[in-house]
């Protein structure tokens, strides 16, 4: 307890985490690229992003995007923050939100690329609502991305990715949709997939192979 409440004194200070009680979290809208990145470059989100490895890895494969690791737990995001600022990543930042309100944060077609990287699989009946690619959240990824963006998705569930093939197949403005069931197998893999998150290492030292799809809105 005492670790996590020293994280979150610590988040409080650090210039790349936005969370409630900073000015930025209530004025930052259709903003990041002139008052938080000054640059004109893409914005790509990782959402649950956890440590925020898959962010990290991703800003220093491409220097010229930014980066944007959102996640409700602050003691987690307090992790890739510390990792970004001594790797000195100035294209890298962390937002602490609920994915149900990200329209909060961003104008529609602010953003240009979406990570979805092993989300809680929610595997109850009665939790299917909570799924990240419910076609709820769909809905607010649409809304926030650039017309023709790219959404990715990697996770280690057979029930969420069958699920998430089934809403994505009859989801009306899909365009492109391609899927592995075992990414380090297919000709798919690139080195953006290589990067590895914390849960992904913990699922694939089980046995579980790694699936990705990915798809257009
Ligand atoms: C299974 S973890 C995966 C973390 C990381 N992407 C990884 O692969 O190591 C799922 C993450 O999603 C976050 N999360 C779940 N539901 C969320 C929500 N509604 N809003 C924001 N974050 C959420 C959790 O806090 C957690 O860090």
């Amino acid at each position: 307890m005492r670790r996590k409440q020293h994280r979150f004194r610590e988040n409080e200070a650090r210039a790349n985490v936005i969370q409630e009680g900073k000015e930025l979290f209530d004025t930052i809208k259709g903003h990041w690229r002139d008052r938080y990145f000054k640059n004109q470059n893409d914005i790509v989100l990782e959402i649950g992003c956890g440590r925020g490895e898959y962010t990290i890895g991703l800003a220093q494969l491409h220097p010229g995007r930014n980066y944007l690791g959102v996640d409700i737990k602050g003691d987690r995001i307090w992790k890739g923050s510390k990792t970004a600022e001594a790797l000195q990543l100035s294209n890298v930042a962390f937002l602490r939100t609920q994915i149900q309100v990200l329209e909060r944060f961003f104008a529609s077609g602010e953003v240009n690329e979406i990570w979805l990287t092993f989300p809680d699989p929610r595997p109850k009946k009665s939790d299917i609502k909570r799924r990240m690619i419910h076609p709820r959240f769909i809905e607010i990824y649409k809304a926030i991305l650039t017309p023709g963006g790219t959404v990715h998705l990697k996770t280690d569930n057979q029930v969420f990715f069958d699920y998430a093939l089934e809403v994505l197949s009859a989801y009306p403005g899909v365009q492109n949709l391609q899927c592995s069931q075992n990414v380090y197998q297919s000709y798919l893999i690139s080195e953006e997939l290589k990067i590895k998150t914390h849960y992904e290492q913990l699922f694939a030292d089980q046995g579980f192979t790694i699936k990705y799809l990915s798809f257009q809105l």
